[in-house]
This record gives structure tokens, sequence and C-alpha cells, in this order.
């Protein structure tokens, strides 16, 4: 495979023109060694369309290791509906690319599942639910889980409560593992970054927050936090942990020498601009939790309510699990002195031989 080590092995992506929308329609399936692929759908403007295949390659690679990690039976997949730089997003449009979306996941026969992403709500689930069964997320009314940010707040903030024992707590903290007077950036408060700012507010933490809406402005002000309207001046603040909380590739191996907090935790996916990143940051005393555990609460909500039939309460629970997960990885980090993305990726491994062993 020399010249290949880039190649993410995925078992198959499926490349088709919407009918309705005349736009590309990507569904990249990873692997199904741990159960039927699943991934949200997202969908975003592009320079050209290949970068919305490239996204869907990485981001459905990215869910393979989320629900390795999560010890959840799915794998990995993902859908990208490239839309040109300028589109016009109109409602009708968008119905239009919901069915396209439902059609090409139903002619995949099971074998691929969706939820929200980027671009999508859990009331688009439910347009995309008119071709194909195959939706996670629909509104509780139409017999979904709802909308996943609130776990996936919840998971990010238990990730940073692991980290934060490890730090030893803010300035003013009175014991180990309290966000209390820890300084935190929270990058990017869409429907997952403002929730988790609204939490580390009530857990004490000192907010530095931004946003490129700059109407997000009065979340800051309401959290009486400092705000910053360019959000490479908030991943590079001096605070003690960084959260990315928007699109991903924020973390450049440009940026690294910039950055000044101590720990870097988060639910955006694919943060990382390139894996050597990883490396940058161990070097420079950075923890970075892999944002495929920081992010994976509203997949686990989702699947523990919907395919294993649990409570709310203990989709909660399981959620609150990322942070003995996030615990486990810093010890073993530590033990072995490499990164965290290096044992969390031999986490990943292990579960998928596991099962491909059996
Ligand atoms: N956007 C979600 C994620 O990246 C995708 C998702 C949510 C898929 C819920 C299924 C169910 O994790």
């Amino acid at each position: 495979m020399s010249g290949f080590s880039q190649w993410p092995g995925h078992e198959a992506v499926l490349i088709r023109t919407g009918a309705r929308s005349g736009l590309p329609i990507v569904v990249a399936m990873h692997s199904s060694t741990l159960g039927p692929s699943a991934g949200g759908c997202r969908i975003w403007r592009y320079a050209r369309w290949q970068d919305g295949v490239e996204d869907a390659l990485r981001l459905s690679a990215a869910m393979t290791a989320k629900f390795a990690a999560a010890g959840l039976a799915r794998g990995g997949g993902k859908t990208v509906v490239a839309m040109p730089e300028g589109y016009e997003l109109t409602p009708e449009r968008k119905r239009g690319i919901l069915h396209d979306v439902g059609d090409a996941i139903e002619s995949l026969e099971g074998r691929y599942a969706t939820g929200p992403d980027v671009g999508t709500s859990p009331e688009d689930m439910v347009v995309i639910g008119e071709r194909t069964s195959q939706v996670f997320c629909k509104p509780a009314e139409f017999g979904g889980s709802g909308d996943s940010s609130p776990a996936t707040a919840a998971g990010s903030v238990a990730a940073l409560r692991a980290v934060a024992a490890r730090l030893g707590g803010g300035a003013a903290d009175t014991g180990a593992g309290t966000l209390r007077g820890l300084r935190i950036a929270v990058v990017g408060l869409g429907s997952v970054g403002a929730r988790i700012a609204n939490l580390l507010s009530e857990a004490g933490a000192e907010l530095v927050l931004s946003d490129i809406d700059a109407s997000k402005k009065t979340l800051a002000d309401g959290l009486a936090a400092q705000w910053h309207a360019d959000p490479r001046a908030a991943l590079t603040a001096d605070v003690d942990v960084v959260v990315p909380a928007a699109l991903g590739g924020v973390l450049t191996a440009a940026i690294v020498p910039e950055l000044r907090c101590r720990a870097i935790v988060g639910p955006a996916n694919n943060q990382l601009a390139v894996p050597e990143v990883a490396d940058a940051l161990h070097a420079r005393g950075i923890a970075w939790v892999p944002d495929y555990i920081a992010s994976a609460g509203g997949v686990i909500n989702a699947i523990t309510v919907e395919l294993d039939k649990r409570t709310e309460a203990e989709a909660r629970q399981r959620v609150r699990g990322i942070e003995g997960t996030v615990a486990g990885l810093l010890q073993s980090a530590d033990t072995h002195g490499v990164t965290l993305a290096a044992v969390a990726e031999e986490l990943v491994r292990e579960r998928l031989s596991a099962v491909a062993d059996r």
C-alpha cells in the first residue's frame, strides 16, 4: 500500500445528481464492521463540488472512530450535499434537496442511516423521512429522539470535566475536577456551542466567546463573557482551555505556535487541518482531546434512545460516561508518553478488530 498512506479505506461512496436539485449528493460509507453505517447529513457550500466529496470522506471516517470509541454498534457514514458558492437555498430548494437525499439513502437498502449535521435540523429529518425510514433525530412527535445538540453539548462538557481534573481547575478552584474559575474560550456559538457556553457559565467558568455571526455577542453579554468577533483571536486567547465548536480544520500547523491554552476539547468534527497537528500540540504540552471523543454525545443519545430503546435518563448517563473515557485516555497517554490521539486511535483499532476477529 505504499503511496496509499492517506487512503481512508471506505467501503463504498455513492455520488449522484439529485433528481430535483441537480446538486451532487454524496453518501460516504466508511465502515460496517460494527454495524450499518450512520452519520449526519451536511448541506453546505463548497468552492468545488469535489471538496464536498472530500469532506464526506473525512467526516465519515471520523464517524467510524466516534462510534467505535463510544462503544456503539454502528459504522461511520456521512452525507454531504455540495452547494456552489452563492447558491440561494430557498425553502422549496431545501425540500427538493432533502427528498433527493432521502431517495439516495433509500437506494442503499439499510446500509446507511442519517441524522442532523451542519445545515440540517430535526425537522429536516422528517422531510428526508418522507422518502426513507433510515433517519435518526426526528422530533419526538414524529417518533424520533429529537435535537441531539443538548446531548452533544453535555458530552463535550463531560470531556471538559476530565480535562479540568487533570489541569487542576482554575485559579479560584477549590476542589479538583471542577470547572469553576477555569478560563475557557468557546469558538463557535451555534446550537451546540451556545449550549456549551451556558453550561460552562453555570459551572462557574470564566468565558471568552466568539462567532463569525456578530449577533451572537448578545449571548456573550448575557453571560458576562469576553467577546471576540475574530475566531482566531479566541483560539489564541490566554485561556486554560479552547473549545472548538464550529466547522473543522481550525487547528492548523500555523496556529499551533500561537496557542496559549493548556488543552483543546470541543465538539467540532475534524478539528485538525492535518493529522500531524496532534503531535505538534503534544510537543507544545497542549492536551488535545480527539474531536470524535468530545463530540460523541449526540450519537450516543440518538442510538441509546432510538435503537437500544433505553430511557433518556440512561442516555444521559451514557453521555456522562465520556468523562470516564477521557480520564482513561489521559491516564494511558501519560503512562505511555504518547498523545491522546494515539491512545484513542488504539482504542478504536481494538474495538474494530475485536469484531473483525469474531
Ligand atoms: N452530526 C452528528 C455527528 O457528527 C450526526 C448524527 C447525530 C448522526 C445523531 C446520527 C444521529 O455526530
